[in-house]
């Protein structure tokens, strides 16, 4: 039977135990992309609290696929150094670093990229007010050299392995999308045609970096889209992922809806509201009539937890590599149900390692559950701030605060 805290492996490489610590968006990057000092403070706080891998925060690979001001880039040679002597000082903890590279796609921002905001298909427009174009060929080609040259600059840098992001409605997975991705050319229609980019990545790609330099992928493995992705489909991609030398599968599910990709027991109306300035000026019975009417415009998803282990045991079923459950997974019972009976081989945790970065050595030690009480409001102070935990507390949107504070201490609290 498997164990949760056995080592088992991810293509060449071995991890010491089977909890990964999921892509999240650290919020630590200068305006030139560059990461911050304390993101390597970060990283070492999870490889010393006993994660069996750290995926990064997201990495755009291409200027015009950046999403925040705060995001790190990775589109070009000059970000080689300064990670290669992150990883290089977090060797010691053997804690394989795992870069999760991305490009933005409708979700970037032209305000700060100053280029245009394509997709799979073009429309009217995105969050931001940007309108999207369709990419033409010439820009899908130049985005696939964009994440191969990602991937080889990742190997320079010293990071044990890459992690293509094709979920949560970044471009990869406006491609794989049935209904987001709208072309009529070979990159559009047949499944095959939607993955198209993300395995002609890989043909790429292993010509460059070989078949040992290990590149897992997350996908988004359901929707709520009416003609959106089947369980016959997700099965069906993850076959195709397998057979284009992809090394490991994490199921995650959604496109863009950060409500139904990141659930929350409520609708986090006052962090949303708090970060945006026009609302923080309006008059009283304003900033009233916009709470009421703000959980109406978004909706609650259920259930809270282990909400995509169904379709990760699904595609495991199918494919021989590596499968990784992310998604309110908090409880060490159900980590061991999940990897002991389920079949599946990883789980991967993003905010119970916000509030508590040594959550794996605390598992180990008897703590049977996450501290993270799911309120989702670092997601919404990320987009300014450095990340942290906020505990259900609106977060500042003028303030920047150091890394790990939290608004009220972990330790003070009952376990759950
Ligand atoms: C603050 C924050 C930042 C995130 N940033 C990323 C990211 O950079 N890349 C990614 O694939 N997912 C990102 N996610 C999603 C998580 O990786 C994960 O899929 C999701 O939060 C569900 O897992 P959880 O319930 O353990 O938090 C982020 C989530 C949070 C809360
Ligand atoms: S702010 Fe803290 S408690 Fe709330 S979801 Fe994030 S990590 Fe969990």
């Amino acid at each position: 039977m498997k164990n949760v805290f056995e080592p088992c492996s991810i293509g060449n490489l071995t991890l010491k135990n089977r909890i990964i610590r999921a892509a999240t968006h650290e919020g630590m990057a200068h305006r030139d992309g560059m990461p911050m000092d304390d993101l390597l403070q970060t990283y070492q706080r999870l490889a010393v609290g006993g994660a069996g891998a750290i995926i990064t925060g997201y990495v755009s690979v291409k200027q015009n696929g950046r999403t925040f001001p705060n995001m790190l880039m990775f589109d070009n040679d000059t970000y080689i150094p300064v990670y290669k002597s992150i990883n290089e000082r977090l060797k010691q903890f053997n804690a394989p670093i795992i870069l999760q590279i991305a490009h933005g796609g409708s979700r970037s921002m032209a305000k700060i990229t100053g280029q245009d905001v394509i997709s799979a298909s073009g429309r009217r427009k995105n969050d931001y007010g940007d309108a999207v174009k369709e990419a033409s060929e010439t820009e899908i080609r130049s985005i696939v050299g964009a994440f191969v040259d990602a991937i080889v600059r990742a190997k320079a840098a010293g990071f044990d392995g890459v992690e293509l992001h094709a979920a949560h409605g970044y471009l990869l997975s406006e491609f794989v999308s049935p209904v987001l991705n709208k072309r009529r050319d070979e990159w559009g229609g047949s499944t095959e045609n939607r993955l198209r980019i993300v395995t002609g990545i890989f043909s790429s790609a292993r010509k460059e970096v070989g078949n040992s330099f290990p590149i897992l992928v997350k996908m988004s493995s359901h929707d709520e889209f009416r003609r959106g992705l089947t369980e016959a489909e997700a099965v069906k991609i993850a076959r195709i992922l397998q057979a284009a030398s992809c090394d490991a599968i994490e199921v995650s599910c959604g496109y863009g809806d950060f409500m139904h990709t990141i659930h929350m027991p409520k609708v986090p109306v006052d962090a949303v509201l708090g970060l945006m300035p026009r609302y923080r000026n309006m008059p009283g019975y304003q900033k009233m009539l916009f709470r009421l009417m703000a959980p109406f415009l978004a909706r609650v998803r259920a259930p809270l937890h282990n909400y995509n282990v169904p379709l990760a045991e699904q595609i495991k079923r199918h494919v021989d590599i590596p499968v990784i459950a992310v998604g309110g997974i908090r409880n060490l019972q159900d980590m061991k149900t999940i990897v002991s009976d389920k079949g599946i081989d990883f789980v991967s945790l993003s905010r119970p390692f916000i509030i508590e970065p040594d959550i794996v050595n605390r598992f180990q030690q008897g703590q049977q559950s996450s501290r993270c009480i799911d309120c989702g409001f670092c997601l919404i102070g990320v987009t300014k701030n450095k990340l942290r935990c906020y505990y259900g507390r609106v977060p500042d949107s003028r303030v920047s605060r150091q890394v790990g504070q939290s608004e009220t201490k972990p330790d003070n609290l009952n376990s759950k």
